[in-house]
């Protein structure tokens, strides 16, 4: 063990802490393009540096950059941990006291490097990253990516998109759910829009087992020349294996694929997207704050009450008629709710259930429903007059192992659940395709 790994190692023993694993942090040096480096002095950046291992990585394994760099700096906001790395390893590096994303430089960078934290940031007990609302303001403000239920990953990424020089590398171990969740439409397009992106697959093992999450490497390189341009790629065991390529990528949302795929892409005329418009049900809150809805444990002896339906009444390809929430409404009030329930239509859960099956059904008897269901209305328009597959057939076609495998090969383990943009693009055949299909999936 050298020098400086045997103090970084005492450190994180010390501070009690995980961070990332070394072969991650050689992966991504090894990463660096050598050939877009300038000439002359290099300055380099790890943002939320904790004990700055990228940075001391790269003084490991690649010596001749470090000697080339005139600027190394690290920012942290943690004193603990600023205090350990001034007692024992500031000698090559400036560490910076201070938040990431309201630090001010001039400096511009060739090289930003690092892990940066991710979480929602709030004071509610539910998420994981303290931050007080005024800061919260502060950051909505400042970064155009900020959207919905924004994560701090995104903002780190863009705030450091904005400090590399033109042809500048960024390299950042994040979270997938960029790739594919709403929150980033904004940070994918302006991702798109400023340079090449590549994405490196790393799976959901790299920081177990103190956190369960699927990440992958961002590589980026901010150019004027080279935008629009996504590739994604498998790890591979050190050596990245290309698996798609875009170079007209706009910011859409980011899918894998494989042969089987591709296949069923080329095969599958429509998508969800095109035959269905699709509604979630009412929240919880709004059904338990709504005057016409009762709470009884208990059957209601009176036919024109009817329970309302969450995820637990859907089943694969069937719908349990029982009262399971507790929640009833009068038959003729249930279109208050929601208009669309007055109508049999297909009812969708939101989780993958395990290996990627969609649990769909067929409300034949138009219940009001609540909580995570999505619901399919068919759309009557001139666009969809050849799709010819019936609700009930749609189902069968959505709870079959073809949907599975397509669902598990494109969304892989990024999230648990569908969100609607991931829902509307899941391909459908017609009755001729479907038959095709059956063949090539056998
Ligand atoms: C290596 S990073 C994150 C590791 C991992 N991705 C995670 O989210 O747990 C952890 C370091 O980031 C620092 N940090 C968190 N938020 C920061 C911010 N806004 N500015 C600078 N450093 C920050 C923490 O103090 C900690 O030392």
């Amino acid at each position: 063990m050298s020098e400086i790994s045997r103090k970084i190692h005492h450190i994180k023993k010390d501070l009690g802490i995980f961070f990332t694993p070394q072969w991650v942090v050689d992966f991504m040096v090894s990463l660096i393009n050598e050939d877009r480096l300038a000439h002359g002095d290099l300055k380099i950046l790890e943002p939320a540096c904790a004990v700055c291992q990228f940075l001391y990585g790269i003084k490991k394994n690649k010596p001749h950059i470090f000697k080339r760099t005139s600027k190394m700096i690290g920012v942290e906001i943690n004193r603990d941990m600023v205090e350990y790395v001034y007692r024992y390893l500031s000698e090559d590096v400036e560490i910076i006291h201070y938040d990431y994303l309201l630090w001010e430089t001039n400096n511009y960078f060739d090289i930003i490097i690092g892990n940066p934290p991710y979480g929602i940031p709030s004071l509610s007990e539910h998420y994981t990253i303290k931050i007080d609302d005024e800061t919260k303001n502060i950051y909505k403000r400042l970064y155009e990516t900020w959207y919905g239920k924004y994560n701090l990953y995104g903002a780190f990424i863009e705030k450091s998109v904005n400090l590399l020089r033109n042809e500048g590398q960024l390299i950042f171990i994040v979270p997938a759910t960029f790739m594919i969740l709403d929150e980033f439409r904004k940070l994918r397009e302006f991702l798109a829009r400023n340079g090449k992106t590549e994405i490196i697959y790393m799976g959901s093992d790299v920081f177990k087992p103190e956190a369960d999450v699927t990440t992958v490497v961002l590589k980026f390189i901010k150019s004027s020349v080279e935008k629009n341009k996504l590739y994604l790629y498998d790890y591979n065991s050190g050596n990245p294996k290309l698996i798609t390529k875009n170079e007209d990528w706009k910011g859409d949302i980011v899918l894998f694929s494989t042969e089987f795929s591709k296949k069923v892409d080329e095969i599958c005329s429509f998508r969800i997207g095109d035959v269905y418009a699709i509604r979630i049900s009412p929240r919880t809150p709004e059904i338990k704050h709504n005057p016409d809805v009762i709470k009884s444990q208990d059957y209601i002896g009176d036919k024109n009450f009817l329970p309302i339906l969450n995820g637990r009444n859907l089943k694969i390809g069937k719908v349990v008629y029982e009262p399971i929430t507790g929640y009833w409404i009068e038959l003729t009030k249930k279109t208050k709710l929601r208009k669309f329930f007055d109508k049999p239509h297909i009812v969708v859960g939101l989780g993958f259930r395990g290996d990627g099956q969609v649990g769909a059904a067929y409300d034949y008897k138009a219940y009001p429903w609540m909580g995570d269901v999505y619901h399919l209305l068919r759309k009557r328009t001139l666009t969809n007059m050849r799709f010819d597959l019936t609700d009930e057939e749609v189902v069968s076609f959505l709870n079959s192992e073809i949907v599975k495998r397509y669902v598990k090969d494109v969304f892989r383990d990024i999230t648990y659940h569908f969100n609607i943009t991931q829902l509307k693009l899941i391909p459908l055949p017609t009755k001729e395709e479907l038959k095709r299909l059956k063949e090539v999936s056998i």
